[in-house]
C-alpha cells in the first residue's frame, strides 16, 4: 500500500512540468535549515572521559587519537573546557592504580573516579555528571564481575555493583550507568539507592550491549581486556535484536530512567526500535572503535573528517537516539558552533 502522501511517480510527462520536484527544497542554506528533520545539538552528547591516579597526568591513549587518561586535577581542567564548549554531560570511567581478584577499587571512595565526582561537582555544579558502573576496570583479570571456577557469578557481581553504584551516588553522581549486562542489576541498584537516599540519583542502563569488536581502543584507554576468555557469557550476540527489545523492557522494568545501546552505527537498527516500542529516553554509544576508525581514515586523508563525525552523529540522532555518548563530543561541539 502506498502512504497517502507519497506521490506516484511519474505525475506528469517532464515537459509538461513536474508536479514533484524534491530539489525545490534542497536549493539554499536556509531553506535546507528549514525542513531539515533532525538536528544534532550539544545538549545531546555525552563526553567519556578516563580519570587515572596521581596529579598532572596527562596520558595519551594511542588508539584513540585526542583521548586521553587523566588524573582527578586534569580531568577538571578537560571538564571545564568540555563545559565551555557547551557540553553538558560527562560519562566518567576509572583506571584504577590496583586491581584485586574482586575488584575491590571500584567501590573505594578514594578511587579516581569517586574523588573526580566530588571535584567536579564542587567545581561545576551544572555540569552533569555520569558514572560507569563495571568491574572490569578494577578486577585482574579483566572479567566484568567476580568469578567462580573461571565463570561470572551473577549475583555475587550484582551485589558488587550495588556497592559501586552507591559509592558513586555518596560522592554526588547524579546518573550511575552499569554497563556490565549482569541480569538484574537495575533492579538491585534502583532499591539500594533509594534506601540509601538517593532516590533523586538516575540510572542509565547499558540495556543492548552487544558483544562487539569495537570496544578494542577502549581496552587500551581503560586497561580492561580480559586476561583469559572474552564477554560473550554476558554481552549479548549481534546478531539478535528481539532479544535487545526483552533487555530494555527488562531494565525500564526494573527501574531505569534512560536506556542504551551500543555501539552505535552497526546498530541503528536496534536505536529505533527500542526508540519506536518503547519511547523512552533513549542514549546510543558511539564507541571507541567507531571514533578510531573515523581518526585513522581521517589521518590518512582519506575521510573529511568533521563532515563524517557529523553525519555519523546525526544519523544516530536520526535513528532515535535523544543522547550520544562520543568521544568526538567537544570537536562535534565545537563544530556546531561554526557550522550551517
Ligand atoms: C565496561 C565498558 C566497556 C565500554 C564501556 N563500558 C568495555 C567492554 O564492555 O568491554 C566500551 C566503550 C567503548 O568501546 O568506547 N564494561
Amino acid at each position: 500500500m502506498t502512504h497517502p502522501t507519497h506521490p506516484t511517480y511519474p505525475t506528469a510527462p517532464a515537459h509538461l512540468g513536474l508536479t514533484h520536484r524534491p530539489r525545490r527544497l534542497r536549493r539554499s542554506p536556509g531553506i535546507r535549515a528549514m525542513v531539515r528533520e533532525t538536528r544534532l545539538s550539544v545538549d545531546a552528547l555525552v563526553y567519556p572521559l578516563f580519570v587515572c591516579e596521581g596529579t598532572g597526568v596527562r596520558r595519551a591513549v594511542e588508539s584513540m587519537p585526542g583521548v586521553y587518561q587523566h588524573s582527578v586535577d586534569e580531568v577538571e581542567r578537560e571538564a571545564e573546557l568540555a563545559r565551555g564548549d557547551g557540553i553538558r554531560a560527562v560519562l566518567l570511567f576509572g583506571v584504577p592504580g590496583t586491581k584485586d581478584e574482586g575488584g575491590s577499587a571500584a567501590h573505594d571512595p578514594e578511587a579516581p573516579v569517586q574523588r573526580a565526582v566530588r571535584a567536579l561537582k564542587a567545581r561545576l555544579p551544572d555540569l552533569v555528571v555520569v558514572t560507569d558502573v563495571c568491574l572490569c576496570e578494577y578486577t585482574s583479570h579483566g572479567h566484568c564481575g567476580i568469578l567462580d571456577a573461571g565463570e561470572i557469578d551473577n549475583d555475587v557481581t550484582v551485589e558488587r555493583l550495588v556497592r559501586v553504584a552507591e559509592s558513586h551516588a555518596v560522592a554526588g553522581a547524579d546518573i550511575v550507568a552499569p554497563s556490565d549486562m549482569m541480569d538484574g542489576r537495575v533492579a538491585a541498584i534502583r532499591s539500594a539507592l533509594d534506601e540509601g537516599g538517593f532516590s533523586q540519583v538516575a540510572i542509565m542502563s547499558y540495556a543492548a550491549k552487544y558483544w562487539s569488536a569495537f570496544y578494542g581502543p577502549f581496552r587500551d584507554a581503560a586497561n580492561s581486556a580480559p586476561a583469559f576468555g572474552d564477554r560473550r557469557t554476558h554481552q549479548m550476540d549481534p546478531s539478535n535484536v528481539d532479544e535487545a527489545m526483552r533487555e530494555v523492557a527488562l531494565d525500564i522494568g526494573e527501574g531505569a530512567d534512560i536506556v542504551m545501546v551500543k555501539p552505535a552505527l552497526p546498530y541503528l537498527d536496534v536505536v529505533a526500535r527500542v526508540k519506536a516500542e518503547f519511547g523512552y529516553p533513549t542514549a546510543a554509544y558511539h564507541v571507541s572503535g567507531e571514533y578510531a576508525m573515523l581518526k585513522a581514515a581521517a589521518q590518512r586523508g582519506w575521510v573529511d573528517e568533521e563532515r563524517a563525525m557529523l553525519e555519523s552523529l546525526t544519523a544516530i540522532r536520526r535513528a532515535g537516539a535523544d543522547l550520544v555518548v562520543t568521544y568526538y563530543a567537544r570537536e562535534a561541539a565545537r563544530a556546531l558552533k561554526t557550522g550551517d
